[in-house]
């Protein structure tokens, strides 16, 4: 049984024996942890105070927004156990900033920037025996605010509920670094021009999942969308951003607003260009996709994953993978950052 929230926060010592998981078998799927983090507020107030509680079901009304029309945003972010026993967070506070541009596209209060700092290194420490050990893993924190009042016609809801909990996870994909398999999606579409492409609300994912579906069913790893206006130019992986390379050049779609402004991906155009990478953050035509010379994907849950074939409209093509690709040396740099084997020169990591 899981200690009490009590015990969790006051004994220091807790938590320093990891959980009975086993470490080397993590993928991406849940595993439930000890505590959640809930904050609520009524409309036209402030989130204020919340709380630890245990992990376990919440209470909704069946009129709540969330569940009727979709009013919901969530976060993901990993917490990481160095070497030194540390625990670092990466960038908490994007994803903070990332909560509340969303919050105002969705008629939400949002938490602060602190706030939700506070609230993701409560609940992680509340939850640390699940941090995997130094390089099996990370602790995935998956924040939510929604709209759990009861509404019954289209409105913002009376009331909202932020939340925080937790999952230790290892690779999003199967297998480290194994590149994956792309189809590109010429029928339906992810994200339309002024609509809610570019922040991170629940409803972006649900719309993904008949041409991830027929994908798998395919036998590709994950389906990657065209713009809805043009159905020329290449936008976002169901899960994850997407980049090009070309004679060294390295490109990714530009966000417009149709594209999640992925924390992973803005750090990696930093370490690119850190490295001494040319960068360009623009339209990119399907076609330069098929003509590339490697292709990757970049996200929380995903990290850095080479991509090793793309099919559009029934051609396939191949990219070079392997150590000497570029998305190696800009993976080795990010992951060596997060897990505190390489010195983080750009601050990104905060010790909780
Ligand atoms: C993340 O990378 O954190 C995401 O939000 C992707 C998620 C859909 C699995």
């Amino acid at each position: 049984p899981a200690p009490s929230v009590q015990e969790a926060t006051i004994h220091s010592n807790y938590g320093e024996k990891n959980a009975d998981v086993n470490w080397d078998e993590l993928g991406f799927s849940l595993i439930p942890t000890d505590y959640m983090f809930e904050m609520k507020c009524f409309q036209g107030e402030d989130f204020s105070q919340g709380n630890l509680i245990p992990y376990g079901k919440i209470e909704l009304s069946p009129a709540a927004a969330i569940l009727n029309y979709g009013q919901g945003l969530f976060e993901g972010l990993k917490a990481y156990r160095r070497d030194d026993g540390h625990i670092v967070l990466f960038r908490p506070e994007q994803n903070a900033m990332r909560m509340k541009m969303g919050a105002e596209r969705m008629c939400m209060p949002s938490p602060s920037v602190e706030q939700f700092i506070d609230a993701v290194k409560q609940t992680v420490l509340a939850n640390k025996r699940w941090v995997p050990p130094p390089g099996k893993g990370s602790l995935y924190i998956r924040p939510l605010l929604m709209g759990s009042g009861s509404i019954l016609g289209v409105a913002p809801a009376p009331e909202y509920t932020f939340l925080v909990y937790t999952s230790p996870v290892g690779n999003y994909y199967k297998g480290t670094g194994t590149p994956i398999n792309l189809i590109v999606e010429d029928k339906l579409h992810r994200a339309t021009p002024s609509g809610a492409g570019g922040v991170k609300t629940i409803a972006n994912y649900a719309p993904v999942l008949q041409a991830l579906t027929q994908a798998k069913s395919k036998g590709f790893s994950d389906v990657l969308f065209l713009d809805a206006k043009t159905g020329q130019n290449i936008e976002e992986v169901s899960a994850c951003n997407i980049f090009i390379v070309k004679d060294k050049i390295i490109s990714t779609p530009a966000t417009l607003g149709t594209i999640l402004p992925g924390v992973t991906r803005k750090s990696i155009i930093d370490i690119a260009l850190d490295f001494g990478f040319q960068v360009e953050e623009r339209v990119i035509p399907v076609e330069e996709l098929m003509d590339a010379d490697e292709v990757f994907c970049t996200g929380t849950a995903v990290v850095v994953n080479p991509v090793g074939s793309v099919t559009y409209q029934g051609i396939r093509v191949e990219y070079k993978t392997g150590v000497e690709a570029v998305s190696q040396k800009l993976s080795a740099m990010l992951t060596g950052i997060q897990t505190g084997r390489i010195e983080d020169k750009m601050g990104w990591t905060v010790e909780i």
